[in-house]
């Protein structure tokens, strides 16, 4: 129970990483709002969490749904000590195919989503004197890859202000920090996936055995394999660790 009595708010909590986050979190005596924009995702997530979970309807793009989601989770859980920033999208192409469209989609959700929830919840968090914010980078963010430039710059650009608002952020009491996890199976990388049959022409299913046997931990990792990172960095046992971005990635990465 490292989490008794702590309130979280997680973005795109309705499934992958950030459901598994919820659930770990819960198991830890935290109350937690699940925020998501798949209201029916949502729900079904929320429900197999029990009362403890939280369903928050958010679009973390759009500045009104911060504002009400922040002020609907106060309302109810009183206070927020956690956020984790986690809803993000993905994309794939080459550099000669990279549509305008898409680039603004992804740095809507993936960066300003970054910034603008951290800022609500470091407006809430200032005049409390403490606070937790983990946001979700990639190995990703470390370096380029040549069909995900667009994702790989949005993940670098959330390892960036991780940094900036954990410097800002600790005279307040409020530790800002990143994780980066690695490949991480799931719904994520069943598109991720896709992407790559359709570039590279393989199988389906063929790029994620290729990245699994690559990984030296030898597989893939699961969303409960970053969820005691996520923990950990919630606890006063982490006060001294400021504006870090951990891997989290079975040795794909040594930062
Ligand atoms: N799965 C991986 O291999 C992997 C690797 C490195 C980093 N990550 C990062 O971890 C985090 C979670 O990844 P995942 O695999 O669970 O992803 P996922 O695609 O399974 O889940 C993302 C969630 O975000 C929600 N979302 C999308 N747009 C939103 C918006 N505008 N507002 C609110 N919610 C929105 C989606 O509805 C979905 O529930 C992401 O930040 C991702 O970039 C994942």
């Amino acid at each position: 129970m490292r989490l008794a009595g702590k309130t979280a708010l997680i973005t795109g909590a309705a499934r992958g990483i950030g459901f598994e986050f919820a659930r770990a979190y819960i198991a830890e005596g935290a109350t937690v709002a699940l925020a998501d924009i798949n209201a029916a995702a949502l729900n079904k997530a929320v429900a197999e969490l029990g009362p403890k979970a939280i369903p928050v309807q958010m679009d973390v793009t759009a500045q009104d749904s911060i504002d009400a989601g922040f002020a609907s989770v106060i309302d109810r859980l009183g206070h927020l000590d956690i956020l984790i920033n986690n809803a993000a999208l993905f994309s794939a192409a080459p550099i000669a195919e990279i549509t305008r469209a898409d680039y603004d989609k992804l740095f809507a959700v993936n960066v300003a989503g970054t910034l603008f929830t951290m800022q609500a919840a470091a407006r809430h968090m200032i005049p409390r004197g403490s606070g937790t914010i983990i946001n979700m980078a990639s190995q990703a963010g470390r370096r380029g890859e040549g069909l995900v430039a667009v994702y790989c710059a949005t993940k670098a650009a959330v390892i960036s202000l991780t940094q900036s608002a954990g410097l800002d952020l600790i005279r307040h009491g409020i530790n800002v920090n990143a994780i980066a996890p690695g490949v991480v199976d799931g719904e994520h990388w069943d598109g991720v996936d896709a992407f790559f049959a359709k570039y590279e022409g393989k199988a389906p299913g063929q790029k994620k055995r290729e990245v699994g046997e690559a990984v030296p931990f030898g597989r893939m990792g699961t969303a409960q394999d970053l969820t005691g990172m996520a923990i950990f960095l919630a606890t006063p046992e982490a006060k001294y660790i400021v504006a870090q971005c951990f891997g989290v990635d079975g040795g794909n990465w040594m930062a």
